[in-house]
């Protein structure tokens, strides 16, 4: 496929008023959401969950694409339409995590590499097959004491890099995430720091890897205080952070920045994509969102593992999308919450 038509993909992805859903939690990853509700985390209930997801009415309105698993992309809707086909045929791309997880990084302790280079090349052709026009790879940045540590952030950003290569030689999307984690007693001044030198370890690793920008999507974590600092930062103060911090790393050429939740609220998420939006003066790519918890917390707890519950819980992910469409857009107002 020639760049063009991928950057028509990473273009789509960030179209006016339109935003990814996550719904590719690791098996692991989903049991624990399932634990919360006291769901039984069954291949068949995994199954009927992301069908809700995937099936709702309206959500193509606001959502441009749904990252799914490796067991999800090759599962199929009740009626026997495999989810890829029905998300298609409802304007919604299916994009696909193809990471292999976080693993220890060796000589660093308390850090991380994402592994899963190994035989990518073979399984993104698969992945083009069964129809996903973009993939995810996810890399975990932690703040601590002394870390990160500088082979920590090249090692991530070098196997990023090269996902996104091998991406792109595909006919894909790369949807490059490094997140810097909010667990942490860090202050915003220390999340800014990690942030800008990630970003900008990530976008000169792209570049010795000739990754096409145009055609490269950024998931970003955004610019926010320790979970465990007791002073939290303000929306507006984390809106001017993150804004500053992506202004000074990452280039023009990219078509958008879609954030991700990282264990925010929903409100919080939505809040923050907003005050970004509404800043004043124009910004070189799209914002929008690539939420996982954000967008399904509400879902989750509304099915509680019943089927009856499915149109309520496809209901609360419809408004949570709509309310993060007008935020991607600046025209979001806490009033809206009420409106579910
Ligand atoms: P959260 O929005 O829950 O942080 O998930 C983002 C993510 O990376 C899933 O793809």
């Amino acid at each position: 496929m020639n760049s063009q038509s991928i950057e028509a993909i990473a273009n789509a992805m960030v179209a006016d008023g339109k935003g990814i859903l996550a719904i590719d939690e690791s098996s692991p990853t989903i049991k624990k959401r399932f634990d919360s509700i006291g769901a039984d985390c069954t291949e068949e209930n995994r199954r009927a969950y992301r069908e809700l997801l995937i099936a709702g009415d309206g959500i193509n309105e606001y959502i441009s694409g749904m990252i799914l698993y490796d067991e999800t992309i090759r599962q199929k809707a009740s009626d026997g339409t495999p989810f890829p086909e029905l998300l298609a045929s409802r304007g919604i791309m299916p994009g696909i995590k193809v990471d292999g997880g976080a693993k220890d990084l060796s000589g660093h302790a308390g850090e991380k590499v994402t592994e899963g280079l190994d035989g990518l090349r073979d399984r993104l052709a698969e992945y083009r097959k069964l129809g996903a026009p973009f993939a995810k790879w996810r890399a975990v940045i932690t703040i601590g004491d002394n870390m990160p540590s500088r082979g920590c952030i090249s090692a991530n950003c070098h196997a990023l890099a090269r996902y996104a290569s091998l991406c792109q030689e595909a006919g894909i999307v790369p949807m490059v995430e490094p997140e810097v984690l909010l667990d942490g007693n860090h202050s915003i001044e220390r999340c800014y720091e990690v942030s800008e030198a990630t970003l900008r370890a990530l976008f000169a690793a792209l570049y010795d890897q000739r990754v096409v920008l145009e055609a490269t999507i950024l998931k970003a974590s955004m610019v926010l205080t320790g979970n465990k600092c007791a002073q939290r930062a303000g929306v507006e103060e984390v809106a001017e952070r993150t804004l500053r911090c992506l202004k000074n790393s990452v280039p023009a050429a990219l078509p958008g920045i879609v954030f991700l939740s990282g264990g925010q609220t929903p409100v919080e998420a939505t809040a923050h994509l907003n005050a970004m939006n509404s800043a004043a003066g124009t910004l070189p790519w799209k914002l929008s969102f690539s939420y996982s918890r954000a967008l399904q917390e509400p879902a989750l707890k509304a099915w509680n593992g019943d089927s009856a519950n499915g149109d309520a819980a496809q209901a609360a992910l419809r408004h949570r999308a709509q309310l993060n469409s007008a935020a991607s857009q600046g025209r979001y107002k806490e009033s809206m919450e009420k409106a579910a």
